[in-house]
Order: structure tokens, then sequence, then C-alpha cells
């Protein structure tokens, strides 16, 4: 492909940085720079910069700088061709013939999906406001009220009933078969069936607004309730949030995000006219989340579900997003109920009345944990502690620290003294043994480090692919937790994930319970990848210890006779020992 410089110069010329920049990082003026959060590395104070004079943006705390180029390249991934293409465009230049030819096949295919997602998108919303067979779903909207400019806004679609719909219709449109057949949209054993229908379907759209995957919600109460598209080359769920593409503008503004749990309630809210609001994709809340949040605000408010999911979300969301220096406030809901609800049973108005009354997180937990636990008794006094220095553990600030400790006391109607005592029994114990890992080895509950990180992952299935990765069946003696690494696999790749779903795999009802029981406590919500690395790492080790022991055992029986034989025994134990050393390694990072 051959472009000229002059041509690069121009478009950099002409591109405003500050404005292409300020799409993915929020940039502050000081003087003759800009400065943000960098999107490079994760930070809690800014060391990005932009310099609009000379063109060039520069983190100081990665090191990573250029020009406008070398910007896009690395945050969207592309390549050269492609960062021209984007950049040219932008600038509002147009490129020679062949400069546009030389494009990689993987990004041709990208391009043909947005293409493709887009096409149908807007052919979902055009049937659900038009065609008679939608009239159900339309009524069904109306009924949850929702308005008919958030399904414009939102581009609602409604896909036929018919599975073989969405093919035929593409078919016609000529898409070849083979490309159908590598969208995630259709079945992997009929190719002509979809895996959506007679669904609602919320597009979800990336932060430059292009459509990128669909979440379908069924009519009715059957299961599963959403249906999203699988994660491809252009959408992975961990790292999206629904809803980002309109609210973003409005984040920044406000310095302030409401999360909430799911697409309709984004849509809620939005019509109560609140438009700095999001939601993850599926139930979890990862850390990129967090991430891309503290890169556009410094405060969140959780407006998640009174019940016992909505609280554990809650705990979960506001662990991970204070490690992420984020300002972390709870609207705490009525059992049972989501924005979207009140918004149905009352209106606009109620829904804004309820949001007024945010408190500060931790305040929230100092209150709610005393409902779970008896602090009249020593043993519910321990774990009201052990939640609650987990959150002041990760205050960054003293004084946020000693203020939450003070808290505490006041509610145990106790001295600063003696919970400061116990916090700092805490902290030394957390050195030592509370350590997740060591817990692990000891057996908690008596349930293997096997089934310990099944139940751990069934509650962080956005994890699971770690665990694939890093296990093989093969890897896992336990029987029950086979079971569950068998079921998670199946779903995995038919990537449809619910926990309805799991369970009802269980054939065996104590295990079952055992689940049940496990993930309504918030056991494994927090600093949950960790837990999950370390349990893996565990379980590798005690694998690897036990491959060690059985050769060792052959060498000890070993005559002697054949000393090749002998010496690739002793080979292999060697291999044994430098790996459980590696491992041991990583482990003691950890900890
Ligand atoms: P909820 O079960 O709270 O659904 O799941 P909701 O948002 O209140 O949905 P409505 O109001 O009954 O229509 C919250 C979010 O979790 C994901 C969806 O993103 C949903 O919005 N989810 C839920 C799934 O992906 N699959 C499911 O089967 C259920
Ligand atoms: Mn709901």
């Amino acid at each position: 492909m051959f472009v000229s410089d002059e041509t690069i110069n121009e478009i950099i010329e002409k591109i405003d940085i500050e404005e292409i920049i300020g799409n993915y990082v929020n940039l502050k003026k000081t003087g003759r720079t800009l400065k943000g959060l960098c999107p490079f590395h994760a930070e809690k104070t800014p060391s990005f910069t932009v310099t609009p004079d000379k063109r060039m943006f520069y983190c100081y705390g990665c090191q990573k700088g250029g020009n406008i180029f070398n910007f896009v390249m690395e945050i969207e991934k592309f390549t050269f061709p492609e960062a021209l293409q984007f950049l040219a465009q932008k600038a509002g230049i147009n490129l020679e013939p062949e400069a546009q030819e030389d494009v990689s096949e993987e990004s041709k295919f990208k391009k043909q999906l947005y293409s493709l997602y887009d096409k149908i998108s807007t052919a979902l919303n055009y049937i659900l406001l038009n065609k008679p067979e939608a009239e159900k779903a339309l009524e069904y909207l109306k009924n949850r009220g929702i308005s008919q400019s958030s399904i414009e806004k939102f581009q609602l679609g409604y896909i036929p009933s018919d599975r073989k719909w969405l093919y035929n219709f593409l078919r016609k449109k000529s898409y070849s078969e083979d490309f159908l057949s590598q969208t995630g949209l259709f079945s992997s054993n009929y190719k002509e069936i979809s895996i959506f229908s007679g669904r609602i379907i919320f597009p979800i759209f990336s932060k430059s607004g292009k459509v990128i995957a669909f979440g379908g919600r069924c009519l009715d109460n059957s299961l599963p309730k959403y249906i999203n598209s699988p994660e491809s080359l252009i959408f992975k769920k961990s790292a999206e949030l629904y809803g980002l593409n309109f609210a973003q503008k409005e984040i920044r503004k406000n310095d302030c995000a409401y999360i909430v749990e799911g697409y309709m309630d984004v849509i809620a809210m939005s019509q109560a006219g609140i438009e700095n609001c999001i939601a993850p994709l599926g139930t979890s809340f990862t850390e990129i989340h967090a991430d891309t949040i503290r890169k556009n605000c410094s405060s969140v408010i959780f407006v998640f579900d009174g019940d016992e999911a909505g609280f554990k979300a809650t705990v979960r969301s506001s662990y991970i997003c204070e490690k992420a220096n984020l300002d972390c406030s709870v609207v705490a809901m009525q059992k049972g109920e989501d924005p979207a609800d009140i918004l149905k049973k009352q209106d606009k108005e109620a829904l804004k009345n309820i949001l007024k009354c945010s408190i500060n997180s931790f305040v929230f937990l100092v209150d709610k944990y005393k409902t779970i636990y008896n602090i009249s008794k020593e043993e519910g006094i321990k774990d009201y502690l052990n939640k609650l220095f987990a959150f002041v553990v990760i205050s960054e600030s003293e004084v946020r620290r000693s203020g939450r400790l003070k808290a505490i006391a006041e509610v145990l109607d106790t001295d600063y003294a003696s919970v400061y005592d116990d916090y700092l029994r805490y902290l030394k114990k957390g050195d030592k043994e509370i350590s997740k890992t060591a817990a692990l080895t000891m057996g908690i509950d008596k349930i293997s480090p096997e089934l310990y990180l099944m139940l751990a992952v069934i509650d962080n299935y956005d994890y699971f692919y770690m665990v694939r990765n890093e296990l093989s069946i093969d890897d896992i003696q336990d029987k029950a937790a086979r079971n569950i690494y068998i079921i998670l696999e199946e779903s995995y790749r038919n990537n449809i994930f619910s926990l309805e779903s799991i369970l009802e795999k269980i054939e065996n009802s104590g295990l079952r319970s055992l689940i049940a029981k496990k993930l309504s406590s918030e056991e494994f919500s927090i600093n949950s990848k960790q837990l999950i690395d370390d349990s893996i790492n565990v379980i590798k080790l005690k694998n690897l210890q036990a491959k060690r022991m059985q050769i060792e055992k052959i060498i000890a029986k070993d005559n002697g006779s054949d000393p090749y034989q002998l010496e690739k025994l002793i080979a292999e134990k060697l291999f044994y020992d430098k790996e459980i050393e590696k491992l041991k390694g990583t482990n003691g990072n950890n900890v």
C-alpha cells in the first residue's frame, strides 16, 4: 500500500487531536496541555497528557506517546491501513483508491460484521414498529411503560418467531452462507436456525455507537429470559457497558454514573430524564467496567434490585469500584423492584424521587450487615467486622479509613480504640491466615479445592474462560466439580448462561442446594478474579505434586536394571520440581 507523507501530514494537521482523544479520555485543560487518566494503563491520578500545539500525546505513567495515528492504532487495535481509513474520514480527506484496498482479512471481516449488525438492527426496529406480527411485542413494551421515543432512541426491535427468518432475510440480501455461519448469530449445528427468534431485541452499541451485539428478551416467562449474542471480534462482553454511547457525555458532565442491572432499567432511567445511566451486560460487574467508568467520572451510584441478588451485586460492584478509586453510593430499593418496575407501576416522578435518596455505599453496608449478622453475639461481631474491614482496607485515604472505623464503633456501641485493635489484628491475619489460598488448602467446609473453584466460577461466570484455559476436565478429580465443569463448558460453547439453567442440569439435590447456599452469601463476590486465579493455581499445584509423588514411587521401586529408564524418570521428576517451584512463586506473589 502506498500513501504519501504529505497525505499523512495533512491528516495529522486537519485532525482535532483534542476531540478524537477526548472521545476516549476525559481531558481537563491545564495551561497548554490537557490532562486525563491514561487509557492504556490503570491509574488513579492523571498522568496522561495531550499537547494540541504539538499534536502529540504522552503518558508519564506508562510512557506511551506519539501522534494521533499511534493513539488510534493503540486504542482501537487498528492496523496502520485501518487507522488511515479511520482518520482520513474524520479529517474529511479522500484517499487514493489504492490506499483503500490493502486491508487485512480480519479488518474486512470486522467491517462486514459492523455493517451486518447495523442492517439487522434497522430491519428489526422497522418490524417492531410496522409489522402486524410484532404487535404483541409492541404491546408488551407499551405495557411496561416504554415510550415510542425510547424505542427509537435505543433502536429496539422485534425478531419474528420463525427461526429461519433471519437466515432467509440475509440470504436474500446476498450474504453468503459461509459468512453467515461465522457471525455467531446462527446455531452451530443448524446453519439456518438463528439463536434469536420471537424476541424483543436490544441492540448493544459500542462506545462510539456502532451495533456490536444483541440482547433478546422473551415476551413471557419462559427461560432464558434474555439471550445475548456471543462474543466476537467486535464484542467482548466483560468490557462493554449497555447505554454508554448515549450516556458518556452526561456522565462526564455530572462527574457521576448511575449503574443499574439491565437493559430495561437503562431505558427506564433515560425515559425519566436520567441520561447518565449504564448497565453491565449480564449480572456481573468487572474491573474492566470500573476502569472504563473511572476514565469518565469519579463517582457511581448503584441502583440495584432490593433483593438478595441485588445486594450481592451491590457488595461486589462497590468493592470493585472502590478499588478503582470511584466514590460509591447506593439507592436502596424495595425488594423485587428495579427502576423499570417503578416506571411501570408508578411514573417518572416517582423514579426521580427515589433516586434522590442515595447513601454512601459503606454507610449502606454498615447498616445492611447489621441485619444479616447477629451483633449481640461474639461470632456475629466477628463476621460483621470481617465483612466491613474488607472495605476499610481498600480505602486509599487515611482519613476515610479512620472515619469508617469510627462508623463501625458507633454501630457496635464501643470505643474507637477497640475497633482499631481488631482492625490491626485483621490486617495481620490478612497477610497470613485469611489469604484465600491458605483457606483453600485447609479445605473450607470440607469442600475440595476443585469444587470451591467451580462454585466461585458459577458465581463469576465471566471468568470461566480462565478456568478452561488453565485446567482441562482431566485436571479435576472431585466428582461434583467435574459434573459442574462439564455443564459450564456446555453453556460456554452454546454461549448461554443463566444460574437457573445450570441448576436445572444438576441432578444431585445436595449439590444443588450447596450451590444455592454458597452463592447467596457474598463469599465469591469480592476480589473474584484473584480468588479464581489462586484456586486454579492451588489445583495445578496439587496435581503436579501428585504426579511428582507417583514418579518418586516408581523411582523408589526401580531396580536400576535400565539406567536409561531411570535417567528419564529423574528428568521427569526434575521437571515437576521446577513446575512446582514456579507455581509456588506465583502464589507467593498473590498472598
Ligand atoms: P434481570 O433478571 O434483573 O432482568 O437481569 P431485568 O433487567 O429486570 O429484565 P426485565 O425487567 O425482567 O425485562 C438483569 C440483566 O441481566 C442480564 C440482562 O442483561 C438483564 O438486563 N440477563 C438476565 C441475561 O443476560 N440473561 C438472563 O437470562 C437474565
Ligand atoms: Mn426489571
